[in-house]
């Protein structure tokens, strides 16, 4: 969603700002500002547009050794230059930059107004500048006026806030939406994602729900919104600026699809025991007695994350035998769910910090749910709030469009699966055939990843229909799922996603010529069932393109892409790249913004 960064210490704050913003600009882009501070007054630019345009809009003399910056992705108010954040004071003293979103927005703005503010913007955010304002004239510090203005808010933040008269210290605070502090060398910095700190500092310190912190240039304080100081220990990112290039690639989309056969090793990387063909996870902090009792599996998370916890439900019930589902958090944590506590849930999130699945992992824990977290980003919100889990390790994913944590999340799950089948009554000999399994996808990855010009050309012959169906059975279908989103996001074709077996129960009705239909044929014990279909819709006029592990008699697909076949149970992490592939090179030929498709944003932190 909207990004924000901090700066305060010896060096400009505006290139520093501009630097950070550009690197959270993948999270929200509708326009971007910033504030500095110098000698007792606030300097604003603010642009609707990219990065880049805020760029050209700040002047080369905008000195100053503090500020804030914002790139905003809009919740209340169209995006325009007024909209944008910082927000400023009417007295120009204050300004703020606000991720989230302010529930009683209205009733504040209307006791405001009747106070004499007058407002500048359509924006929910813009109450806190009006309100730290009024708290500040009576208090001696920022913090304490900020502190006191937050107790007003009812609603998500991460927010910035500078005072022209306090120039040595920016104020950050989060509820729901997140703020990282970097620590440099008599330098401080603050984000809504480490990207933005990596170029600068690695040492990092995670703010949590309810927390504030001053930061100055010489260190920082941190404190609870009951003004009770808080102790915390620095951690060390692993990922540092090279993660974020797109390293020579056309797009970061392109370099993620592409990195897979690495970042999928990490994931694997010294977890599969090839003598007693078991997973080491040691995160999970689950005794072999306890993972014996668990009656259910219940995986939560959103998009893309869904797909791949349905994948998840699959291997786990295929490998361990015990019952497992996937349902959107989204939708799991409004429908007050019955929690039992001999059901273990899992929450997966790439970022760690998406709103929905982290509210949804606290409710979980407020019922008394075992929740385990399937995460990328080491550190973030729902990976503290999981009292265990398993790591990706995939490093940073830039694109809009979830690639590479998509794949690792399917094979954190095979490992899950097998660590949970072999305690309970995997054989040795199964165990041994999805370890042995395991290591050869890399391997795979790179195969399918060299085809990959034909099935840009394919994506090209397909990328002028209005809308596509895509099919798969049980293994198949959450492939299909996924499939169906990667391209209708990045390219806006309309993508349908069913079983294969509930073509006949109504959607048959939309093949024709015009809607071609995207096949998952994997060579398991459903092939013939498939080919069926397959049949059906061509006898229906409907092309078809099959992915799948053999060549299949003409007159059922138009097209195939063959994949390599590894065990039935691992083929859905395979079949999903060239379908990954496919999408990217649709929207490349419908000339679409692959990386920052209209609407979107990475990491959605508001509800
Ligand atoms: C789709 C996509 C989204 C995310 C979803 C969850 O390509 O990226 O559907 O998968 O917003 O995000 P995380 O995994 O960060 O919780």
């Amino acid at each position: 969603m909207c990004g924000i960064v901090a700066y305060v210490g010896p060096q400009d704050a505006a290139p520093i700002l501009l630097e950070g913003l550009q690197r959270l600009e993948y999270r929200g882009y509708d326009s971007a500002g910033l504030v500095v501070s110098a000698r007792g007054s606030l300097k604003l630019r603010k642009v609707k547009g990219r990065v880049a345009d805020l760029a050209s809009a700040v002047p080369a003399r905008f000195k100053g050794n503090l500020g804030i910056g914002h790139t905003r992705w809009a919740t209340h108010g169209e995006p325009s230059d007024v909209n944008a954040h910082p927000h400023l004071s009417n007295d120009q003293r204050i300004a703020v930059v606000h991720n989230g979103i302010i529930e009683n927005a209205d009733e504040l703005r209307a006791k405001l107004t009747a106070d004499g503010a007058e407002f500048a913007s359509e924006t929910d955010s813009e109450v806190l500048a009006h309100l730290i304002a009024r708290t500040v004239a009576d208090t001696a510090n920022l913090s304490e006026a900020v502190r006191l203005a937050l107790k007003r808010i009812v609603g998500t933040y991460g927010i910035a806030v500078v005072d022209a008269q306090r120039p040595g210290e920016v104020v950050v605070a989060r509820n729901g939406s997140p703020i990282v502090l970097g620590l440099g060398e008599k330098e401080m910095f603050a984000a809504s994602d480490v990207a933005a700190l990596v170029r600068y500092t690695r040492q990092v310190v995670h703010l949590e729900d309810g927390e504030l912190a001053v930061i100055k240039a010489d260190g920082f304080t941190t404190f609870t919104m009951d003004a009770r100081e808080t102790a915390k220990e620095p951690l060390v990112v692993d990922w540092d600026a090279g993660h974020y290039d797109t390293g020579g690639y056309a797009h970061y989309l392109l370099k993620e699809i592409s990195e897979q056969p690495e970042t999928l090793a990490r994931t694997l990387r010294g977890r599969i025991d090839d003598r007693f063909h078991i997973a080491h996870l040691g995160g999970l902090n689950l005794t072999p007695h306890e993972t014996r009792a668990f009656r259910r599996v219940k995986i939560i998370g959103c998009g893309s994350a869904y797909y791949s916890g349905q994948i998840g439900a699959q291997l786990i019930e295929e490998l361990a035998r015990i019952p497992a589902d996937a349902e959107p958090a989204s939708e799991f944590r409004y429908r007050n769910p019955v929690v039992e506590h001999d059901t273990l849930y899992v929450a997966i999130s790439q970022s760690g910090e998406t709103y929905d699945t982290l509210a949804a992992v606290q409710e979980l824990k407020r019922k008394g749910g075992r929740v385990l977290g399937i995460v990328n980003t080491v550190g973030s919100a729902i990976a503290r709030e999981c009292g265990g889990g398993i790591y990706l390790h995939a490093g940073p994913e830039v694109s809009v469009a979830s690639t590479k944590a998509f794949t690792s999340t399917a094979a954190a799950f095979a490992l899950l699966a097998l660590h949970f089948g072999r305690v309970r009554d995997l054989s040795p000999a199964h165990g041994r055939r999805i370890c042995d399994g395991l290591r050869r996808l890399p391997g795979q990855i790179e195969e399918i990843l060299a085809g990959g010009e034909r099935i840009a050309a394919l994506a090209a012959k397909y990328a002028h229909h209005p809308s596509m169906m895509f099919v798969g059975r049980v293994r198949g279908y959450p492939v299909a799922r996924e499939g169906a989103q990667k391209l209708k996001e990045i390219s806006y074709i309309h993508a349908e996603a069913y079983p294969a077996s509930e073509l006949k129960h109504g959607p048959l009705a939309l093949i024709g010529p015009e809607t071609p239909t995207v096949a998952l044929v994997p060579d398991d014990e459903l092939l013939d069932k498939n080919l069926t279909t397959l049949g059906e819709i061509r006898a229906r006029g409907g092309n078809v393109l099959m992915v799948g592990h053999r060549q299949v008699d003409p007159k059922l697909a138009d097209d195939v892409i063959l994949v390599p076949k590894n065990e039935p149970e691992l083929d859905p992490i395979l079949l999903s790249i060239p379908l990954q592939i496919f999408a990217y090179h649709a929207a490349v030929a419908l000339d679409r913004d692959v990386d920052r498709p209209r609407n979107l944003a990475k990491s959605v932190t508001v509800e």
